[in-house]
């Protein structure tokens, strides 16, 4: 089995990795001893700057006894013109337990899993999908708020380049949640409604904020500092009109004074911004273990 996209999982198969994240994040399944994957080795392929992803995907490779082996593609054979797809051959013949690859391209993943005979794991192909992301936010809303079912979820910022906000928009709907996308209008695909950020706030009882990808940007937005923020950020004003309760989520990496408030992000009781990435390696474990186990 490879976790290539939402629509790839079927719906038991997302509360089984939910459920086996939260025994893990709880200690409740040996969250730093198992050795359940014990011999086993994650190759680590990321074409795309990372820190949560590539780390929570190694730590949680060695929380379940296996080696992760990371490529450094600045190093690789791909700055001498090798292809994907021989990459893909070449690392096939490796033998790998599993193999987690980013790339810059939407569908990358998808390319590769035809070629390596183990599961492949997307970790973020272009502005298509980042399934694990999707995975752990839910697994993050529902240890916090206690369920998913119900929820009002406004997710904002740079839309139309953000792969965390389609899987998101695919996985939370699925959850029961309803899901509402807001952002500049340039920022927005066209196929979604045009919401503004403040109605996507009001009454919300989680607010998900995205960096704007500039380095996916054609042209700069024009922004002057701090204007971002009044017009599109969250700011105390604008998270004062969602639910009292309302928690705040950013899958990393965040600009301060752009997208969110820095004192809002530091927010001991509502962010949950440390907890998302915490929960990440459970549900990295979770994934790693099932896909593996699904092969033996
Ligand atoms: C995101 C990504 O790479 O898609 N980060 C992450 O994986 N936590 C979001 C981003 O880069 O803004």
């Amino acid at each position: 089995m490879d976790i290539l996209s939402i629509d790839g999982l079927p719906n038991d198969e997302i509360a089984a990795i939910l459920d086996t994240a939260d025994l893990y994040f709880s200690g409740n399944r040996g969250r730093r001893g198992s050795e359940r994957l014990h011999g086993r080795i994650v190759f680590n392929v990321f074409y795309e700057n990372s820190t949560r992803t590539a780390m929570s995907f190694a730590t949680a490779a060695h929380r379940l006894g296996a080696s992760a082996i990371a490529l450094s593609v600045e190093r690789s054979s791909v700055a001498k013109g090798e292809t994907l797809e021989d990459t893909a051959r070449t690392l096939n013949a490796m033998r790998p337990d599993a193999l987690v690859i980013r790339h810059r391209e939407n569908h990358a993943p998808a390319v590769v899993a035809e070629i390596v005979e183990a599961p492949v794991l997307n970790a973020g192909d272009g502005t298509n999908e980042h399934p694990t992301q999707a995975l752990l936010d839910a697994a993050t809303i529902r240890r916090r708020l206690g369920r998913v079912e119900g929820l009002k979820i406004a997710i904002c910022g740079d839309i139309r380049h953000s792969r965390v906000a389609r899987s998101n928009a695919k996985l939370l709907p699925r959850l029961g949640a309803e899901v509402r996308l807001a952002g500049p209008p340039e920022l927005l695909p066209p196929d979604v409604p045009q919401l503004s950020v403040a109605e996507a706030i009001a009454g919300a009882d989680v607010v998900m904020m995205l960096r704007v990808q500039r380095e996916r940007l054609e042209d700069d937005l024009g922004d002057a500092p701090g204007e971002y923020l009044a017009r599109y950020g969250l700011t105390a004003e604008r998270l004062a009109t969602a639910t009292p309760g309302a928690v705040i989520m950013h899958p990393g990496p965040m600009n301060r004074g752009v997208e969110i408030d820095g004192s809002i992000a530091d927010d001991p009781e509502r962010s949950l911004i440390a907890l998302q990435v915490e929960m990440g390696v459970a549900v990295r474990m979770a994934c790693l273990e099932r896909v593996i186990d699904a092969r033996n």
